[in-house]
C-alpha cells in the first residue's frame, strides 16, 4: 500500500499528523497491541456488530466477525470491530420498532465520530438490518452489509417448521382445544435449533433479501444459511471488498441508495412475498437520502410484479430451499425485465452484473414470470376515508374472498381492551364483522408495535373460523397472515379517522380498487373528528418523549422527523 493512495483517507485525519493530536490518537490504538505497522497508512475499516445474547438472532455474529476481520486483513486493511445496541425482536419491550430510531442514531453517529473509511454492517434480526442501513445512509461513508442468515430449519414431529407462521397456527390449535399443552412444550424446545433470523420470508429475510436487491451486500449473500462456512467465506469477502471501498472512497450508500435501487427492492419484496414491515423501512431509508419514496409506488410496482417465490407465510419454503435454488440472485435474474439493471451496488458493478450468470428458476421454489405462484405483488395500497394517507394489506397471505368485504366493526380501544374481551363469550361478533384496533400507531403505542395480526375470538375459532377482516394502525410480524389491514395512517392517536369509528360501523375493504372507507356519512365524519379528544402521550420523559414528539406517520416511515436528510440545508461544518 503506498502513501498516495492512504493519505487522503479520512481516518488520516486522526493517525497521519505528526503532532500530539496524532499521538494521542495513535497511542490509543497501540494501546490495544497494534503496532504502528498496523495503523500507517491503511485503511480503517469499522465492523458494526449488533451481536448480542439478548438477540438470539445473531448470537453466532463474534465468529463472523472474525471473518470478516480475516477479509480485511488480507487486503490489507486495519479492522476495528464495534458494539452497537443490538435489536432483538423476541425480547425486546414494548417492541424492537421502537428502537430502531435509536440504533440508527448510534450506528451513524459512531461512524461519524470515529476514524473509519469504511464500515462492515452485521445485521439479522429484523430491525437491525434497517436500523444499520439507515445509520449509515446518514453518516454516508463508504458502507457494505453482511446479513446474518437464516437459522436452520425446526422440525417438529417429523415435520418441518415455519418458525413464526407454524407458531401463530398452533397457538390457535391449542386455543382451539386441538393440541395439548405438552405437545406444545415439545414444539417450544424444538422452535429455533442454530442460530441465524428466521427462516421463512419474515421481516428479517425480507430486509436481508432487500439488502441484496438495493446493492447494499455482495451478490448472493443474503440467503446463505447463518451456520453455513459459505456465509463464513461471504464474511471475508465482504471484509476484503470493505478494503477496496476504504481505498477507492465508494461507492457510498448515497450512490447505491437511488430511486431504481428502490425500485429493485420493491420488485424483489412483491416477488418473495414479503413482509409488510419493508414498507415502512424503506419509506424511512429513502428519506435519510433525500428520496420523497411514496406509498403508492408500492402499489404500482406490486400490480405489474408477480410473485414468483415460494416461501412461508405467503408459500411453502424456507430460505434454506431459496438458497439451494439459487437464492437471490436467480430471483434477480428472472425479474430482470422489471428491473434497472444499470443500478451500481456496492460491488462496484452493476446489480445485472452480479445477477448475470446465477441459475435458472427451479419452478417449485422460484418459478417464472409467465408462471408465478400470484399474478401481482404480495402488497396492496389501500386508502379511502379510513386511511387517508394510506395503509397496506398483505394480500398474499389474506384469504381472497375477503379481500372485497363489507362489515360491521367491532372496536377495541387499545391493546388491554382487546387482551380483556376479545374471548368473552358475550362479543357480538360474527365472521362478518370487521375487528378494529386502534391506539397501537407510531405515537398511539407507541413504536407501531406487531398488533396487526388481532387474534379470531375463539367462540369464532371454535366454529372452525381462521380468519375474518381485522385492521389496525399496527404492524404485523413478517410472519403472520390473514386478512389484515395494517398502517393505517393517519393512527388514531393523532386524530386519524380511525379514532371515530364506533361498533357496528360498516367498513368498506376493496382491496381490487384499492378503497379502505368508514362507510358513515361524510358529515358525520367531519363531526365526529371535531368532537374527538387525543389520548394523553405514554411517555413525559427520556427515549420514549422523544420518539412520541419526533416519530413521523407509517406513510412516512415512522423515522424521526430530524433525522431524515434536509437536501435544502447547507452541508453541515463538521471538525473531521
Ligand atoms: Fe430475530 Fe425473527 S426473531 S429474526
Ligand atoms: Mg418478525
Amino acid at each position: 500500500m503506498t502513501e498516495s493512495n492512504t493519505s487522503n483517507l479520512r481516518s488520516a485525519r486522526w493517525f497521519g499528523p505528526h503532532d500530539l493530536t496524532g499521538f494521542v490518537h495513535r497511542t490509543a490504538i497501540q494501546a490495544e497491541g497494534f503496532s504502528n505497522f498496523a495503523i500507517k497508512d491503511r485503511p480503517v475499516v469499522g465492523i458494526a456488530n449488533s451481536w448480542s445474547e439478548l438477540v438470539n438472532c445473531n448470537i453466532h455474529f463474534k465468529l463472523l466477525a472474525e471473518s470478516v476481520k480475516r477479509g480485511v486483513l488480507m487486503a490489507g486493511g486495519l479492522p476495528l470491530e464495534f458494539p452497537t445496541i443490538s435489536l432483538g425482536e423476541s425480547l425486546m419491550k414494548p417492541s424492537a420498532m421502537q428502537f430502531r430510531n435509536l440504533m440508527a442514531m448510534d450506528v451513524e453517529e459512531s461512524i461519524r465520530a470515529y476514524p473509519l473509511d469504511a464500515i462492515v454492517l452485521m445485521g439479522g434480526c429484523d430491525k437491525t438490518v434497517p436500523a444499520q442501513l439507515m445509520g449509515a445512509a446518514s453518516a454516508d461513508i463508504p458502507a457494505i452489509m453482511l446479513t446474518g442468515g437464516p437459522q436452520e430449519p425446526a422440525f417438529f414431529r417429523g415435520r418441518q417448521l415455519g418458525v413464526g407462521t407454524d407458531t401463530w397456527k398452533y397457538a390457535d390449535e391449542l386455543r382451539a382445544g386441538k393440541m395439548t399443552q405438552a405437545d406444545f412444550d415439545e414444539l417450544e424446545a424444538s422452535a429455533k435449533p442454530t442460530a441465524g433470523h428466521c427462516s421463512e420470508m419474515g421481516t428479517a429475510s425480507t430486509m436481508t433479501s432487500i439488502v441484496e436487491a438495493l446493492g447494499m451486500c455482495l451478490t448472493g449473500t443474503a440467503s446463505i444459511p447463518a451456520v453455513h462456512a459459505r456465509r463464513a467465506q461471504a464474511a471475508e469477502q465482504t471484509g476484503r471488498r470493505a478494503v477496496e471501498m476504504a481505498l477507492s472512497q465508494g461507492p457510498k450508500p448515497s450512490e447505491v441508495l437511488t430511486p431504481e435501487a428502490f425500485d429493485n427492492a420493491i420488485t424483489l419484496l412483491m416477488a418473495v412475498g414479503g413482509s409488510t414491515n419493508a414498507v415502512v423501512h424503506l419509506l424511512a431509508l429513502a428519506r435519510r437520502v433525500g428520496y420523497e419514496l411514496q406509498l403508492d409506488r408500492f402499489h404500482e410496482i406490486s400490480e405489474r410484479t408477480p410473485r414468483i417465490v415460494n416461501l412461508r407465510p405467503s408459500g411453502e419454503h424456507l430460505v434454506q430451499q431459496l438458497f439451494r435454488a439459487g437464492g437471490i440472485p436467480t430471483v434477480l435474474k428472472e425479474l430482470a425485465p422489471l428491473l434497472h439493471g444499470g443500478a451500481i451496488t456496492v460491488t462496484g458493478q452493476t446489480i445485472e452484473h452480479g445477477y448475470a450468470s446465477a441459475p435458472a428458476p427451479d419452478g417449485e421454489v422460484v418459478s417464472t414470470m409467465e408462471k408465478p405462484f400470484d399474478a401481482s405483488g404480495g402488497i396492496a395500497v389501500v386508502r379511502g376515508s379510513l386511511a387517508p394517507n394510506g395503509a397496506v394489506i398483505k394480500r398474499s397471505a389474506a384469504s381472497p374472498e375477503l379481500l372485497q368485504h363489507r362489515g360491521p366493526a367491532v372496536v377495541f380501544e387499545d391493546i388491554y381492551d382487546l387482551g380483556a374481551r376479545i374471548d368473552d363469550p358475550n362479543l357480538e361478533i360474527t365472521e362478518d364483522s370487521v375487528l378494529v384496533l386502534r391506539n397501537s400507531g407510531p405515537v398511539g403505542a407507541p413504536g407501531m408495535p406487531e398488533w396487526g395480526m388481532l387474534p379470531i375470538p375463539e367462540k369464532l375459532l371454535r366454529r372452525g373460523i381462521r380468519d375474518i377482516v381485522r385492521i389496525s394502525d399496527a404492524r404485523m410480524s413478517g410472519t403472520a397472515f390473514g386478512t389484515t389491514v395494517l398502517h393505517i395512517s393517519p393512527e388514531s392517536a393523532v386524530g386519524g379517522p380511525l379514532a371515530i369509528v364506533r361498533d357496528g360501523d360498516p367498513i368498506v375493504l376493496d382491496v381490487e380498487n384499492q378503497r379502505f372507507d368508514l362507510d358513515i356519512p361524510a358529515e358525520e365524519i367531519e363531526r365526529r373528528l371535531a368532537e374527538l379528544t387525543l389520548p394523553k402521550p405514554k411517555y413525559r420523559r427520556g427515549y420514549g418523549r422523544l420518539y412520541i414528539d419526533h416519530v413521523t406517520q407509517a406513510h412516512e416511515g415512522c423515522d424521526f422527523d430530524f433525522l431524515q436528510s434536509l437536501p435544502d440545508e447547507e452541508p453541515q461544518r463538521l471538525p473531521y
